[in-house]
């Protein structure tokens, strides 16, 4: 008799899985800073606690499709409720997407490293993942590269601005390169919402029909546990992110979460300036250290170690004696010591910075130190 697993769809072998293990290990110690998965450190405001709480009154009613908060979300970058597409964080748009636009065999162009989700939902749908590496000198997007490494079979483009874990914004004028070959962009603006200051790439969309872009509340919002995205788009693209989705994908209590956590921007405003104030604290420090951070443009910092000759896991593991979990790479370039680190409360980056200090403060345990150079 064959084994049910020989029915499963062929490419589901293959695909690759989302490690979530740090999460159940944070869970289980909440003493453990979890300074690994760019989340926010600041609960939920009280107004945000109150609305999710209210419409929990309602909860034997299903949810429409909460069109009021589709304007508002509209409206905010200059659009109509129909280019807006909401769903259980940026993730579920990121499955989306690849549904949309993939059948198995087809490409999805990505720089590397990039966050990891897309190319883990590329591969559950059967899709190939071209990955075309950072410019070695500064970690920049490769745009010249990209463009060589399009074939007849890539359907999606992929770019994350700024980019996680490098912190690097694309130039407008390179991004419109890739836009110009007409294939479906995504534009992830996941941490856009710690520089105000720094454009979206939203008006693109305008001037693209195959342009479109990624939002989070997880991350200068902070619910990530309450999970809300959305995809802002032309009406084709988001039409075809209706198809691929779930009706009342979303519930109550994320719909309410999400109107509430908007209109606060009192609190968003404190939640941006813990985190940016906290960043420049671990710029001196780390750089003090003779590590080499990079200038970092949302939650999340990364940080050559390289000089030291510890490989990213031995980071983890000396920074976990001390209960700070940091977030591990693969080698990038051939050189095993980068990680990354997401301020965490007040008690947490102070431990986070003796634990550095302690870690790299040994000056002779540096190999071939040059000076750091990230910090225009
Ligand atoms: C670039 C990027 N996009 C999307 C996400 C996913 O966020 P969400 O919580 O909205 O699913 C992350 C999470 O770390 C991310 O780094």
């Amino acid at each position: 008799m064959s084994k049910t697993s020989d029915y499963f769809v062929p490419w589901l072998k293959d695909s690759l899985i989302y490690d979530v293990d740090v999460l159940d290990t944070a869970w289980a110690n909440p003493d453990i800073a979890r300074l690994m998965l760019n989340e926010n450190p600041i609960p939920p405001s009280e107004k945000v606690i109150n609305a999710v709480t209210e419409i929990c009154k309602r909860g034997n009613h299903y949810p429409d499709r909460w069109w009021g908060l589709r304007e508002k979300i509209g409206k905010s970058c200059g659009f109509g409720a129909k280019n807006v597409f909401m769903a259980n964080g940026s993730s579920e748009n990121i499955d989306n997407m690849m549904r949309v636009f993939l059948q198995p065999g087809d490409e999805v162009l990505l720089a590397s490293p990039t966050f990891t989700l897309f190319r883990i939902r590329a591969s559950v749908c059967g899709g190939k993942i071209v990955e075309v590496p950072l410019r070695e000198s500064d970690l920049q997007y490769d745009t010249d590269a990209m463009l060589d490494a399009i074939t007849p079979k890539t359907k999606l483009i992929v770019v994350v601005n700024p980019n996680n874990p490098t912190g690097i914004f694309i130039e407008e004028s390179e991004l419109r390169r890739l836009l110009d070959t007409g294939i479906p962009t995504c534009i992830d603006e996941a941490y856009l919402a710690y520089h105000p200051e720094v454009p979206s790439m939203v008006p693109l969309v305008k001037e693209y029909p195959n342009a479109f872009t990624s939002h989070t509340l997880s991350k200068a919002h902070g619910i990530a546990g309450m999970r809300f995205g959305y995809m802002i788009g032309n009406e084709d693209i988001v039409e075809a992110f209706e198809r691929v989705s779930l009706p009342w994908n979303l519930s109550l209590m994320n719909l309410a979460a999400a109107e509430a956590v908007m209109e606060d921007t009192e609190h968003l405003a404190l939640k941006v300036k813990h985190n940016n104030d906290w960043m420049k604290v671990f710029y001196k420090e780390f750089t003090d250290l003779g590590l080499k951070p990079f200038e970092p443009h949302g939650n999340y910092m990364l940080i050559d170690a390289n000089d030291f000759g510890l490989t990213s896991q031995e980071i983890y593991d000396k920074a976990m004696e001390d209960k700070v979990a940091v977030k591990t790479f693969e080698p990038i370039h051939g050189k095993a010591g980068y990680f990354r680190i997401t301020p965490g409360t007040n008690e947490e980056n102070e431990r986070c910075i003796k634990t550095m200090r302690r870690i790299f403060g040994d000056k002779d345990a540096r190999q071939n130190s040059t000076p750091p150079n990230r910090l225009a």
